[in-house]
């Protein structure tokens, strides 16, 4: 069946990193903190997973970094246009329940994810406290809607130029040395969720980090989102993408996500090479 997703809204969020609330009332209705989409542009384009961010009525947001082909292709398109498939809500959802005190951490565009765990978090009886961190105040997003939702909110960069001067992982083990908290969640770029999750193993309190492998068909058929957990092989997709921190083996995830770097450079280049030739304007963005 020919499927089409409206794009309602395509606002620029910081440099290379953009909003779009997309129509796709299926997933809408069943989203839930911690899933994700897989989106594919046109017939021929690749698929790509991205986290459901909110939910507003019929519609899902999306906050995604241009770092490829497909994420730059999606930068183009603007409010109105359609993508051919949005399918989702994929992976389990996060483990939320009533903990006490959880605190919930992005860094750079993983903040994406963290509004609607918190948000699951105060609805369950959390007391919820939030850290955003991103390499400087101009790439930080979301920090309104998370000061909203959060009943404390720290932020970081890792340049000072706004919030406290440094890593999310300084600010977790100062609030743990002063008081008890119960879960933590842990979504950003591979390096800084095994960095953070560190400073919660003295205090032996669980972790949940969101695994981001490379996935193709996202239903736990192809393999290529192989992760080990507990020594244990599991599928990111259909067996994630949050796992117990403590567990994943992060240098195999790292080693993972560079498997492809040579073909991705190639067809960012030649899809650049494209728009040159193809486009006279730049993006149109709200
Ligand atoms: C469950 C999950 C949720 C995600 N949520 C978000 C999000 O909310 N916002 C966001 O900006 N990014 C998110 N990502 C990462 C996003 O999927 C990749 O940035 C995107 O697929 C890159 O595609 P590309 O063609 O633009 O770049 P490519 O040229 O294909 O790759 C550029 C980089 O992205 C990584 N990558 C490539 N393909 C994938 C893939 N299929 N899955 C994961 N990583 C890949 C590569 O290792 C490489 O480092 C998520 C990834 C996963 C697994
Ligand atoms: S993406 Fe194919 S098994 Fe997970």
């Amino acid at each position: 069946m020919k499927r089409l997703y409206k794009i309602e809204s395509a606002t620029r969020l910081a440099d290379r990193v953009y909003e779009y609330w997309i129509r796709a009332p299926q997933v809408a209705q069943h989203a839930r903190a911690g899933q994700f989409v897989i989106l594919r542009l046109h017939d021929a384009g690749e698929r790509i997973p991205l986290t459901i961010s909110a939910v507003r009525g019929d519609a899902v947001r999306v906050i995604f970094m241009t770092v490829g082909k497909t994420t730059e292709e999606l930068a183009t398109l603007h409010a109105g246009d359609s993508i051919k498939d949005v399918v989702g809500p994929l992976g389990k959802p996060s483990e939320i329940e009533n903990y006490g005190t959880c605190c919930v951490i992005g860094g750079g565009v993983g903040i994406a994810s963290t509004p609607l765990i918190a948000k699951e978090l105060k609805s369950a009886g959390n007391r919820v406290i939030g850290i955003i961190g991103a390499r400087n105040a101009d790439l930080l997003i979301l920090e309104d809607e998370m000061r909203e939702t959060c009943d404390e909110l720290h932020i970081t960069t890792d340049d000072g130029s706004k919030g406290v001067h440094g890593f999310a992982a300084d600010v977790l083990k100062k609030l743990l040395e002063e008081q008890t908290i119960d879960r933590v969640w842990i979504v950003g770029p591979a390096i800084m969720m095994k960095v953070t999750s560190g400073a919660t193993v003295p205090y032996g309190v669980k972790t949940y980090v969101s695994l981001n492998p490379i996935m193709v068909d996202g239903t736990g058929m192809c393999g290529s989102c192989r992760v080990t957990v507990a020594g244990e092989t599991k599928f990111a997709c259909v067996d994630g993408p949050e796992f117990d921190a403590h567990q994943v083996d992060f240098a195999e995830l790292m080693q993972r996500q560079r498997i492809y770097t040579g073909q991705e450079k190639a067809s960012l280049e030649r899809f650049a090479e494209h728009r040159c030739r193809c486009s006279e304007g730049g993006h149109h963005h709200e």
